[in-house]
């Protein structure tokens, strides 16, 4: 499995799947979420209404992952996690992590082989993008040795010049 550091905007990654950092409504918001649902069209926002009327009737618990189509943007899927909010006092770090966990198990589940992930929980949940790449570098490198195939690529695309020298510092890269 490779990892990529990458700074810019992750709706323009040409993978098989992007994480969206949404909330547990799965209804859209600002930040990537909002970026994620203008560029893959309303269609999205559809598709999780339809989770919400189905499988999700409470929403997406914190530290889960479910998979949408990809809709207009270049990707096939989008993987929706829901970070933990340091503002609402979710600051156990074994929340962020299972947001890396599941999305990467949803990803298998689809066969996605490349997969972009944001800086989850480091914008308006308030975490900390130092302590976000550590949970993601030992989320992911414990991932890479699990049996059942990880994917071939795992890129974090940062959007800012600082998180992305935040997270080249902790991925060594
Ligand atoms: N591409 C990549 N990264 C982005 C983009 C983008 N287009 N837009 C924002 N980011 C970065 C932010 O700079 C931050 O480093 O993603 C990281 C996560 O920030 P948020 O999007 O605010 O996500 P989060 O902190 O997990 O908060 C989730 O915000 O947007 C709402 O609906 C969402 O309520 C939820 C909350």
């Amino acid at each position: 499995m490779r990892i990529g550091i990458v700074q810019g905007d992750i709706t323009t990654r040409d993978v098989d799947a992007i994480v969206n950092a949404a909330n547990s409504s799965l209804l859209g918001g600002g930040g990537v979420d909002g970026a994620i649902h203008r560029a893959a069209g309303p269609e999205l926002l559809e598709a999780c209404r339809e989770l919400r009327r189905t499988t999700l009737p409470h929403g997406l618990p914190v530290g889960a992952a479910v998979a949408t189509p990809g809709f207009r943007l270049p990707v096939k899927w989008v993987i929706h996690t829901v970070g933990p909010n340091r503002h609402a006092g979710q600051t156990d770090p074994e929340l962020l992590s299972s947001c890396f966990r599941e999305s990467l198990a949803v990803a298998r589940e689809i066969g996605a082989k490349s997969v972009a992930f944001p800086a989850i929980s480091a914008g308006i949940y308030g975490w900390d993008a130092q302590e976000v790449a550590e949970v993601a570098f030992d989320a992911v490198s414990a991932y890479a040795d699990s049996p059942g195939g990880a994917p071939d690529l795992v890129e974090f695309v940062l959007f800012s010049e600082s998180t992305t020298a935040v997270f080249r510092s902790v991925f060594g890269g």
